[in-house]
């Protein structure tokens, strides 16, 4: 099954290669303009996207939106993650940190998808807590800092593949392999 991943970030693109290409798909990488609109919920912007694209030849494809939600910011950044990973940054979302006790967070995937003509949305979700300090070298954007439960390292300092066993992203492939494969 051949699926195009629309994604202008290089990170998210190697983890659907990975994850996708596992399980049987073929996978192309495509770098549509999509405006992300500003909405209360990661389905919501998905659902934009997916409108966006819509009628521009694409074939089957796939995109995501994900988000870090903190518990002690009331959610924050969550759908708001990438505005706040480009002007407070790492740094700054661990000063908000600063003094709290929880430090509980979770990671959330939506992925849209329009396979055959038909257009459908999946989710993910991983748990996990904030460091105080960021460690690892791989991955993108608050991996340095999210120790998922269950682990002591942060995403960054996993490979790929143990992050996509686990991740928000990962759960979310996973549904979205089942639902394609049920289309069949
Ligand atoms: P978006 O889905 O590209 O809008 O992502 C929102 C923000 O969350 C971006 O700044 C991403 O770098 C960050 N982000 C999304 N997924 C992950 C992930 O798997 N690990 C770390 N940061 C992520």
């Amino acid at each position: 099954m051949k699926l195009r991943i629309i994604t202008s970030n290089p990170g998210k693109a190697v983890e659907f290669r990975h994850a996708l290409g596992g399980l049987g798909f073929d996978i192309e990488h495509g770098d549509e303009d999509c405006d992300e609109i500003q909405a209360d919920t990661l389905q919501e912007v998905v659902l934009s996207c997916l409108s966006q694209l819509r009628g521009r030849g694409l074939g089957d494809y796939a995109l995501d939106d994900s988000g870090l939600f903190i518990d002690a910011l009331d959610g924050f950044p969550g759908v708001y993650s990438s505005y706040a990973l480009r002007t407070i940054g790492i740094d700054g979302i661990l000063r908000l940190l600063d003094g709290r006790e929880d430090r509980s967070a979770r990671f959330e995937c939506c992925i849209g998808c329009s396979f055959r003509g038909e257009e459908l949305t999946v989710q993910g979700k991983c748990e996990g807590t904030i460091a105080h300090r960021p460690s690892g070298t791989g991955g993108f954007g608050f991996d340095p800092i999210f120790v998922p439960s269950g682990y002591d390292g942060t995403f960054a300092e996993m490979s790929i593949d143990v992050k996509n066993g686990i991740s928000h992203r990962g759960r979310a492939i996973q549904a979205l392999s089942a639902a394609l494969k049920e289309k069949v």
